[in-house]
């Protein structure tokens, strides 16, 4: 089956209701897994973590719930994804649930706003199905970026199809990167080894794949 690259809907409220909120059928299917994949990789016991592209903000208000030793940081750089994280956020009542901020990869010297926070070391930089949506530029940003702002031994943990040595894992994820390309020449489902290239010349290391439904896998980069 062809995957979309935006699903999001508005939890059936027509827009003049809706306070916002957008929902992603996909989140619904992959919360869960992806969760059981990068719970590993945050601190137990404080620290920070960053999503870039946060979409809908789904993840970040089920991830923050389940963490409160943790302070949560969604970002987007789309407006009506900002709008939708905020009004999660707003919903949920969570504490250790920060304010969405515009982060757009497309800029090479994009920051944060946690790093004037006290508290907060940055343990995780999260960034799930927007590499492949966006040029290039963008995962090489994301990596310079990421190697910027994380503290030594903080992981960037990334989501997504990828291909394996040239070759795609699925002909599913033939079909979707098709689809991409025909949308966007400079879209298109990533080569680990591409990825990982990024990685080494911004001192990261590929520290762990792990499999996920739906032809997709969790990739763990680690700081040093
Ligand atoms: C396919 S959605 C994935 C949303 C969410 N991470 C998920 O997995 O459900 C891709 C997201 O990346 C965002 N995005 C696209 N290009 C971006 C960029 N250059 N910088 C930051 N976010 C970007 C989009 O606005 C969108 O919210």
């Amino acid at each position: 089956m062809t995957k979309s690259v935006f699903e999001f809907g508005t939890n059936g409220l027509p827009p003049p209701q809706s306070d916002g909120r957008l929902d992603a059928p996909a989140f619904h299917r992959n919360h869960e897994a992806i969760w059981q994949a990068i719970a590993a990789f945050l601190p137990e016991k404080s620290g920070a973590v960053l999503e870039i592209g946060s979409g809908t903000g789904q993840h970040a208000v089920t991830y923050a719930r389940r963490s409160p030793q943790l302070t949560w940081w969604p970002s987007d750089m789309t407006p009506s994804h900002l709008a939708s994280i905020e009004a999660w956020r707003a919903a949920s009542g969570l504490a250790n649930l920060r304010a969405p901020q515009h982060i757009d990869l497309m800029e090479p010297d994009w920051r944060w706003s946690g790093d004037a926070a006290a508290d907060d070391t940055l343990a995780a930089v999260l960034c799930f199905n927007v590499i492949h949506i966006s040029p290039w530029r963008v995962a090489q940003n994301l990596f310079a970026g990421a190697a910027r702002i994380l503290g030594d031994g903080g992981h960037l943990l990334l989501y997504g199809p990828y291909k394996r040595d040239g070759a795609h894992t699925a002909p599913s994820n033939a079909e979707f990167d098709a689809s991409l390309r025909a949308r966007n020449p400079e879209w298109g489902v990533r080569d680990i080894a591409d990825v990982t290239g990024l990685a080494q010349s911004n001192g990261m290391t590929l520290a762990k794949i792990i499999e996920m439904p739906a032809n997709n896998l969790v990739l763990a980069f680690e700081r040093h």
